[in-house]
């Protein structure tokens, strides 16, 4: 790193050292312009921005207006055209430990050439495109290409399936796809060209598929459609990056949310990455010399901003992983960081609890003497796993950074700080807010709670990593996000602050499951559920689960006349066929009906409770819009309904 804070001793992080915080925290909250002003130089800029913060248009926030900036420029050419210019940007492995060694000037050269072909294919500024890939060289590659043309992408986890694709298209009007042949996981070939085939019949606007060949795999290409990325990139000249507002949009990232149709998060150019960059230097304070490991999904946010754009922007050098933790041999995550000396290691609680079930032995078997610091994202972790973490991974050395934020926050919000001060950990929670974030607990009607009492996690203010809107959804973005409490950020979590100050993230306050650290709508699973043609209704909900965190759990009554043997397989493989592995749920239950208000809405939370065998006092806060009556005849019905199919 060229600049920046003086990093701690490594053994101090637990003794209390923060000052440093204390004096950023306090002049991001006081003065917020002077304080982003020097945050922002963390980038290089073609022209400064006129002001930092534009609030005319609220909740929709300009950040660093009128700056000119290309991310692709700060993440790839800065380094590749001066002494990082040999030094690795990525290591990619397999699971058959095949490795590629990527150098900035290598990256540069690469999304160069990917860039001078989507401009030769029309792609312009502004245009959206898809990305759907395994975890290759060529993801990140395609991301930054996009963004050197100002182009902006929306990238697919690749566990989705055919519906969720065409979904996403259909909502951003994507013209080009870029994909692969296949990817690898456990061993075998997922064929991700297949999905998008299928997804392209349900969709209109693209023109053009890019596909990389990595498996090998027979494909279908369609003549005057279908490309190979090998074909191209050939002999491609430079391109000049575009010139980007601070406030285009940089991408989209479909989430779920409170209701079925996944919603656009977009992010822009400037804020976004002033948010990144920073908030990964304060948080980890990585060294020059590291190998960083965020061992997330590129298709999740955790990918986006903190395997591709932050760590790039940072000149750091970035271990990719095409693979499973725990494939083909149950230690395979201590043997790649014992080999590849990583220094970082930021991965998910359920990742965590899964590799501790496994047993001491297999971390114990290899050197991890490399890490320093570790990280975890995406779902609350307990102390159990917390302390084996600190203890058997990081030999009680490592600081555990728990890092708490959104996809719709861009980056960490609230989480340790090594980079800028040290805070004493707590087993659980994710500690103090970063700079710029000023969180508050409230009860329902919008009065601040006390230290110590549960409520929603609310943002006061504005931070220039938030998203600069939804892609078409004017109306959600404001009443999801700014109409709880009036112009300032609901969160959607429940949280606790102790008397410390410490934040404790409780989970969601809304129909957003955390199953496996994935974040996935209830409704989002009905209707995949529904998408398989034998299901005439579904209620489901999440359950509190030992490895995973949550799992899910379905009830569902099939349409009359279904003639199918095992129909639980028949949804499970339906879901698998229209939406992707990940809305499966882990249990389907058949009822011949479900409970339901007079207006026909399912009562999911009395399905739950009735499931759980769990009908609290109350029953009137169970279900808005039905009278107690309603709610009793349907507690009732649906408990013989539950006896009759667990009797089956
Ligand atoms: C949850 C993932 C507790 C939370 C980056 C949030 C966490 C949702 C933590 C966002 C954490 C994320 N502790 N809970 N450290 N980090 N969450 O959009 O419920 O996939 O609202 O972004 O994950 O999930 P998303």
């Amino acid at each position: 790193m060229t600049e920046g804070p003086n990093p701690l001793p490594f053994d101090s992080f637990m003794n209390p050292g923060l000052g440093k915080y204390s004096k950023a925290y306090k002049e991001s909250i006081e003065t917020p312009e002077k304080f982003y002003e020097g945050a922002a130089w963390i980038l290089d800029w073609y022209s400064k921005w006129d002001s930092v913060l534009d609030k005319s248009n609220e909740p929709y926030y300009k950040w660093f207006v009128n700056g000119k900036l290309n991310v692709c420029y700060n993440a790839v050419d800065r380094h590749a055209n001066g002494n990082r210019r040999n030094k690795a940007a990525y290591i990619w492995v397999d699971e058959k430990g095949n490795e590629k060694i990527v150098t900035y000037r290598g990256l540069y050269k690469r999304v160069n050439a990917l860039a001078r072909a989507l401009r030769e294919m029309g792609i312009r500024k502004g245009d959206r495109i898809a990305i759907y890939m395994p975890m290759i060289i060529e993801e990140p590659v395609a991301m930054l290409a996009a963004a050197r043309i100002g182009a902006v992408f929306t990238l697919i986890f690749s566990g989705f399936g055919a519906e969720a694709i065409a979904e996403r298209i259909n909502d951003c009007g994507a013209r080009l796809v870029i994909t692969a042949d296949g990817g690898y996981r456990r061993g075998k070939i997922v064929p991700l060209k297949e999905s998008v085939d299928r997804a392209l019949e349900l969709t209109k606007t693209v023109e053009t598929v890019i596909v990389v060949k990595h498996t090998g795999s027979e494909i279908n290409v369609v003549e005057g459609r279908d490309y190979w990325y090998h074909d191209v990139v050939q002999d491609k000249e430079l391109v000049e990056p575009e010139r980007m507002d601070s406030n285009d949009p940089l991408f989209i990232l479909y989430t779920s949310g409170t209701t079925g149709k996944p919603k656009g998060v977009v992010h822009g150019n400037g804020g976004y990455a002033v948010w990144i960059a920073n908030t990964l230097k304060w948080a980890f304070d990585p060294q020059e010399n590291d190998r960083w490991w965020c061992a997330a999904d590129i298709g999740w946010i955790t990918g986006h901003s903190y395997i591709v754009f932050a760590p790039l922007i940072l000149g750091l050098t970035s271990i990719l992983y095409e693979g499973s933790f725990d494939y083909p041999t149950p230690d395979q995550i201590w043997k790649l960081i014992a080999y590849y000396e990583a220094d970082i290691l930021y991965t998910s609680p359920t990742a965590i609890r899964a590799l501790m079930k496994y047993g001491d032995e297999y971390p114990k078997s290899h050197n991890l003497s490399s890490l320093r610091v570790l990280g975890t994202v995406g779902e609350p972790i307990n102390p159990v796993a917390w302390e084996w973490y600190y203890e058997k991974i990081g030999s009680s050395q490592c600081p555990i950074i728990d890092t708490y934020w959104q996809t719709e926050t861009g980056g960490f919000v609230i989480s340790p700080a090594i980079g800028i001060g040290v805070a004493p950990l707590k087993p659980g929670s994710a500690t103090l807010p970063l700079p710029g974030i000023d969180p508050v607990i409230m009860d329902q009607d919008g009065k601040e709670l006390p230290a110590g009492e549960k409520g929603f996690l609310v943002i006061r203010k504005p931070w220039p990593g938030l998203m600069i809107g939804l892609n078409n959804d004017d109306e959600k973005y404001r009443s999801m996000y700014f109409g709880k409490f009036k112009n300032m950020y609901f969160t959607g979590d429940y949280a606790i602050k102790d008397k410390d100050g410490y934040y404790w993230l409780l989970g969601r306050a809304d129909e957003v499951l955390k199953v496996s650290g994935h974040r996935i709508g209830t409704i989002e699973v009905e209707d995949a559920l529904l998408s398989t043609g034998i299901v005439a209704e579904a209620g489901v909900f999440g359950k509190p689960h030992q490895v995973k965190g949550e799992s899910i759990v379905s009830f569902v009554v099939l349409k009359s006349g279904t003639t199918s043997e095992s129909p639980v397989d028949t949804i499970k493989n339906g879901v698998r066929h229209n939406f992707g592995p990940i809305l499966i749920p882990d249990e389907i239950h058949i009822v011949g009906s479900l409970p339901k208000t007079r207006s026909g809405k399912i009562m999911r939370r009395i399905i739950k409770a009735v499931y759980q065998d769990q009908i609290p006092g109350d029953i009137t806060t169970l279900e808005s819009g039905a009278s107690v009556e309603e709610i009793k005849e349907a507690i009732e019905k649906f408990r013989k309904e539950l006896k009759m199919a667990n009797d089956q």
